[in-house]
């Protein structure tokens, strides 16, 4: 056979494997509005940028009639592209082929191209539309889950690892994008569940939707096991390429720089806190008075809305917001909120992303129901997150900062490296209520007017702990400044931190609540 034969031959064997799955199969993917494994690739990487790897590898299947099947590609496209310009390790579970089910093959091209994102130090892309374990593959596909988790363990904290879910993903496949880093969902098309609707009807003779049980919303704001919300598969990967801009290729290295933009006049942060200070306000819009743009990269938005998480840029360089939210719940630490600020926190220690934390909370949400469901436990995280984070990390206290919401919200005596108050920080152990009710219920019960001593209590307790200059005088808070001081300020802070270096005591690891 001449060299040209023999390239013709690879073109028609290359192809015919490129297709993925029948006509069929491909035509239901369509259908549904879904696009193949490929087209998702090439829509997400830079243009041409895609080199895939294991085309022709072959699936070990030998039961059920499995030996006799062909699976292009053993059901996934796996390989290295570019975003931007900055590589990245990707692999798309294509579903046309036998559902996108994992046999060991499936899983060992997954498992060779994380052992590339990590050696390597980029980040890793999953895009996963699969049935779960190959049924026929008994044991090996379970095996091959098991070696995926085991990867995705290993590279945590150490690549970016993000998640795709553009598909049912039953079973095995929820496990691993639950061991990364960011999980992205679709409308109508991410399902995502441990059983499926047919084993609920079987174990427990219950009626559930596909949608209902794990659809995008249920993931995004239900559950918190969903970190971005798009409408389209398209939207959902401009997310990506957005959220690629704001994080470094790997533990090493610091996210890129951008050129410096000066907020939006329009948010005027002089004037978005309430004179009453019980009344809420957005604090996406403080953010937006500060960064870079008013560009504010919000994660998990629909999901334990009490706490704001997010990047944004400050003279160029990402930072990670961590902040109250008086417009949910006054701003509370609750068990999800607290699991939500957590993860962030560790995601930005590992990736060298300083921390900037805005205080605005009551304190930590009281209540049976939360008592029950865990919020020692959930609530330590917070404390742990910050503690362990040796990233320069800035604190804020805008308004009220009380009781374990004061400590927990990174302050000082977490390690914070800069604590600032606004002249409208409150910082005390509790509100002025509460407080006057404690510590003077004699007073208040023996009184002729219960209410007015009431009254005049509060009062004393508010002048005198209501505001920001008993922690000042004692150091706890570094500066008062004004609002509008806070982006000068916090281009200062970030300018003096860049080579920050702060080391703890050597260990295997720590013990994280959970
Ligand atoms: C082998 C599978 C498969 C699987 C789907 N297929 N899932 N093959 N193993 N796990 C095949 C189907 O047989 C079918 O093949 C093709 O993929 C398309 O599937 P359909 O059922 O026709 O598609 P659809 O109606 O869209 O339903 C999708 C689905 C359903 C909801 C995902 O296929 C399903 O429920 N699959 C099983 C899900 C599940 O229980 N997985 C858990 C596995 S155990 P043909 O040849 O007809 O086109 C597991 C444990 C790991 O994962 C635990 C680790 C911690």
């Amino acid at each position: 056979m001449s060299l040209k034969d023999k390239i013709l031959e690879f073109f028609s064997l290359k192809s015919k494997v490129q297709i993925g799955g029948s006509e069929k199969a491909v035509e239901k993917q369509k259908a549904m509005g879904k696009m193949t494994a490929r087209d998702r690739i090439n829509a997400l990487l830079d243009s041409g940028s895609f080199h895939e790897y294991d085309l022709f590898v072959e699936h070990k299947g030998k039961d059920f009639g499995m030996e006799k099947k062909q699976l292009p590609a053993d059901g996934v496209v796996t390989g290295t592209g570019t975003i931007w310009g900055r590589p990245v390790s990707i692999y798309a579970q294509d579903f046309t082929v036998a559902g996108g089910s994992l046999g060991l093959a499936h899983a060992r091209k997954i498992t060779k191209i994380m052992d590339h994102a990590i050696k390597m130090g980029m980040p890793l892309i999953g895009i996963n539309d699969s049935g779960g374990a190959r049924i026929q593959e008994g044991v090996n596909s379970l095996a091959g889950y098991g070696e995926i988790f085991y990867r995705n363990t290993l590279a945590s904290g150490v690549i970016p690892q993000i998640s795709v879910i553009l598909g049912p993903c039953a079973g095995g496949a929820v496990y691993s994008p639950a061991l990364t880093d960011f999980v992205f969902v679709v409308d109508n098309i991410s399902k995502m569940f441990i059983t499926g609707p047919e084993v609920i009807k079987t174990v427990l003779n219950e009626d559930i939707s596909m949608e209902d049980l794990g659809g995008a919303k249920v993931q995004t704001e239900v559950t918190g096991n969903a970190h971005f919300y798009a409408k389209s598969e398209l939207e959902c990967f401009k997310q990506i390429i957005k959220l690629i801009t704001y994080i470094p290729w790997n533990n090493k290295k610091k996210a890129d720089t951008f050129d410096s933009k000066p907020p939006n006049q329009k948010f005027d942060i002089e004037n978005i806190i309430p004179t009453d200070s019980r009344m809420p306000y957005d604090v996406r819009d403080i953010i937006r008075a500060f960064c870079d743009d008013s560009d504010f990269f919000e994660i998990q938005e629909k999901w334990a809305a009490n706490i704001v998480i997010g990047f944004a840029r400050v003279e160029g360089k990402t930072i990670g917001i961590v902040a109250n939210q008086p417009l949910a719940l006054a701003g509370v630490l609750d068990v999800d909120s607290s699991d939500k600020a957590a993860r962030f926190i560790r995601f930005c220690d590992s990736f060298n992303i300083p921390l900037v934390t805005l205080v605005d909370l009551p304190g930590y949400l009281p209540g049976v129901d939360q008592e029950h469901a865990g919020v020692i436990r959930h609530g330590a995280k917070v404390l742990y997150a910050y503690s362990e984070a040796t990233v320069p990390k800035i604190t804020i206290i805008m308004r009220k900062a009380y009781g374990g919401g004061y400590i927990a919200m990174c302050s000082r005596h977490l390690g914070a490296d800069f604590v600032f108050a606004w002249p409208t920080a409150e910082i005390a152990v509790m509100g002025p209520e509460g407080a006057a009710n404690i510590i003077f219920r004699k007073e208040i019960t023996t009184a002729e007017d219960p209410d007015a001593v009431r009254q005049e209590k509060v009062a004393e307790y508010t002048a005198k702990f209501a505001n920001p200059y008993v922690a000042a005088a004692n150091g706890h808070v570094d500066a008062v400044i004004e609002p509008g001081e806070t982006r000068k300020t916090l281009i200062h802070s970030l300018h003096v931190s860049e080579n920050k270096n702060e080391k703890h005591i050597d260990r295997k690891h720590g013990i994280a609540p959970c």
